[in-house]
């Protein structure tokens, strides 16, 4: 390839698209999000009535199936066979089948396929759970970002319930939460990390970091730390 990968990979939560897009930006490389394509998929067996626990039937799907990245200063946007589905896609029942879905490993091997396709020529910031350790393990720059579940669950629900005045507040204290806000919360919390414990634990490429992947864990970083040294490491690897 002509330009570089720089592959970042982490749990659900971690930041990792927030600091993908950043990183495009900085570097004018080219941002994709993988997660997306099995977020997609996993809406059209919503669609379809299919089991997520089937592997024959989702891989006959997928191989009906085109799924587009269209890199955006913010994320991306997510066609599925032509129709745009990038909110659609981020919605909790799209959420939880996609993390089923992706368990399968002939399902991961066709997203792979396509991702090596989408990365071949370099210069883009793919970002997963697999893609240091199985879609580009050759990768110049390999991120792992991690971060305390509670603080991945706090940040998830400051982003679902948005208020812009929280973007970069973590170390300020908060207002204390309605009941009815600290059950979401928990909500929030028992889903990211039973999507967690399915990515850590699947037989095919589970999330864990490649062995020459640094690690970054932002559990005590504000998001400008974050994509400081964020930045340190491309640099000090291209
Ligand atoms: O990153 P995002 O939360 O959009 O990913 C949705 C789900 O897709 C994850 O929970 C994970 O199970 C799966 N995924 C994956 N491999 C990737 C990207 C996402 O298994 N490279």
């Amino acid at each position: 390839r002509q330009r570089p990968v720089i592959a970042i990979d982490g749990p659900a939560g971690a930041g990792k698209s927030t600091l993908a897009a950043h990183l495009a930006r900085r570097f004018d490389f080219l941002n994709l999000e993988t997660g997306a394509m099995y977020r997609a998929l996993a809406l059209k067996a919503i669609e379809n009535d299919l089991s997520f626990d089937e592997e024959a039937p989702l891989l006959a799907l997928a191989e009906g199936t085109t799924i587009t990245l269209e890199p955006q200063l913010e994320g991306n946007r997510v066609l599925l066979d032509g129709a745009d589905v990038s909110r659609r896609v981020r919605e909790a029942d799209v959420t939880a089948a996609a993390s089923k879905v992706s368990v399968h490993p002939q399902v991961r091997a066709w997203m792979v396929r396509q991702q090596r396709t989408l990365g071949a020529a370099g210069g883009v910031v793919m970002e997963g759970r697999d893609i240091g350790t199985a879609v580009f393990p050759d990768a110049e720059v390999k991120i792992f970002l991690d971060a305390a579940p509670e603080v991945r669950g706090n940040r998830r629900y400051r982003q679902t319930f948005a208020n812009p005045s929280n973007g970069n507040s973590e170390r300020t204290a908060s207002p204390a939460l309605t009941a009815e806000q600290r059950q979401a919360q928990e909500a929030i919390l028992r889903e990211l990390k039973e999507r967690d414990y399915r990515d850590r634990h699947r037989a095919q490429s589970p999330l864990q970091p490649a062995t020459d992947a640094v690690i970054l864990d932002s559990t005590a970083m504000t998001l400008d730390e974050v994509l400081g040294r964020a930045e340190e490491i491309v640099r000090s690897h291209l």
